[in-house]
């Protein structure tokens, strides 16, 4: 079939295998191109590695340091006549790439914060992989059913305490409009944790040390973000930046462990916004984006994810040297984002962005095109009125 783009609000609901595979290998070219990390890890466990920062996580690793990877996501398979969503293409193109290289690569396809995934995950490792060096949890879901009460708890994208208003694009019509948020309730806020906070990245560091599964000096990573002043208070100070507090007192509970068990470490690493599925999905942070983007582009300092991970991996936690970490022990690859000029310079645009100017002021354009290649749409080189098979087998 010829498959095009369908963007339904902030999903689109189409996705191109071929557009896909091609935005994998470009990630691999680019990870080939910044030569081998040193020290790297050999054996990864990936938790969320279809799409965003764990795929690109997944890529560092196998392709800077030549790592066999499992990765565990939760997509939908291609059906006849149907494409699947982008992490299942784009998981069969790692794969393929992987292997090619003569690399392990598995993969999980299942609701991670499942036990039942987690033991398949424990037998995957145990049959083909040996204990890991490291474990990233990449996770971003909109809920959680928990393993032991049953219990399905939605994540929500709220402020806390108060309402609040901003400016917001719609990234499909070009709008800039205000936007009030309701703040959440105690119980929302508490859903929301118990999905996005660290209990769940516990619960697999316990699978694995006590299926001895996880190699001495184990290093674990999580994703954080912390951001400007404009989104606080509908991420840092909000429902997510609640969860993800939580996510930093789970890094230091899974440091102490590890550190225990032959100087191992757990740190979480706050990193750039993005367009991903998950930050296209966050009121406000669109238009930040587009701003930071523009901002970003005219310095020559803008990153992607694979930028992002590759500059993690090598210059911080693979370095062989001292660890850069910030007043909370976090790792930070949100440097060059909140460098004060690009703050400032952002700052400048803010006030000023209307409908009417949207494509001067912010690079709007360059998220756009960023948001379709989450779904391998505008890829270089891809014929996109070329028939393609939607349907594709992940091995
Ligand atoms: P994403 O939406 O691109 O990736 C999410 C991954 O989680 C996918 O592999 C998906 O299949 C997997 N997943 C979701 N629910 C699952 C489940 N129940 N079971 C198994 N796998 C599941 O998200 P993104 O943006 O890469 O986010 C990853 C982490 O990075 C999150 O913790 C996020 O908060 C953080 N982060 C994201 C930033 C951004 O701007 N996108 C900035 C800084 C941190």
């Amino acid at each position: 079939m010829i498959i095009k783009p369908k963007v339904r609000g902030f999903v689109c609901v189409t996705a191109h295998p071929a557009g896909c595979a091609a935005h994998v290998q470009e990630q691999i070219d680019h990870v080939k191109s910044k030569g081998l990390i040193k020290h790297g890890p050999k054996r990864v466990l990936v938790i969320g590695a279809s799409t965003g920062y764990g795929l690109a996580s997944r890529i560092t690793a196998a392709f800077g340091s030549g790592a066999s990877s499992l990765g565990v996501f939760f997509e939908r398979p291609s059906e006849e006549g149907r494409p699947a969503t982008p992490g299942w293409y784009n998981s069969i193109a790692f794969t393929r790439a992987a292997r090619a290289a003569g690399l392990y690569a598995g993969n999980i396809n299942g609701d991670a914060f499942s036990d039942e995934i987690k033991q398949q995950a424990m037998a995957a490792i145990a049959r083909n992989l040996g204990p890991v060096d490291l474990v990233v949890y990449s996770l971003a879901s909109p809920r959680r059913t928990h393993p032991r009460t049953g219990v399905v708890h939605k994540s929500v994208l709220k402020p806390l305490g108060n309402s609040y208003t901003n400016k917001t694009v719609d990234t499909d019509k070009g709008i800039v409009s205000q936007v009030t948020i309701e703040p959440a309730t105690e119980a929302e806020a508490a859903d929301t944790v118990a999905v996005m906070g660290g209990e769940d990245w516990e619960m697999w560091i316990d699978a694995l040390a006590e299926a001895k599964l996880l190699a001495p000096g184990a290093t674990s990573v999580a994703y954080s973000y912390i951001g400007p002043v404009h989104t606080w208070p509908i991420y840092r100070d909000g429902t997510i930046g609640r969860a993800k507090l939580d996510l930093e007192r789970a890094a230091r509970a899974i440091h102490a462990r590890l550190d225990a068990f032959g100087g191992g470490r757990a740190f979480i690493s706050v990193n750039k916004a993005l367009v991903t599925q998950a930050s296209s999905a966050i009121p406000v942070v669109p238009l930040y984006i587009s701003i930071l983007y523009q901002v970003m582009k005219a310095q020559g300092l803008h990153e992607g994810c694979i930028e992002q991970m590759q500059r993690l991996f090598s210059t911080q936690l693979y370095n062989n040297s001292v660890l850069k970490f910030d007043g909370e022990g976090r790792v930070r690859v949100d440097d060059w984002e909140m460098r004060p000029d690009i703050q400032a310079a952002i700052s400048e645009i803010w006030p000023r962005v209307t409908t009417e100017n949207l494509a001067q002021l912010t690079d709007i354009a360059g998220y756009r095109t960023e948001f379709l290649k989450l779904f391998g749409f505008g890829v270089a080189g891809i014929n996109y009125e070329a028939e393609v098979e939607p349907h594709q087998v992940l091995d």
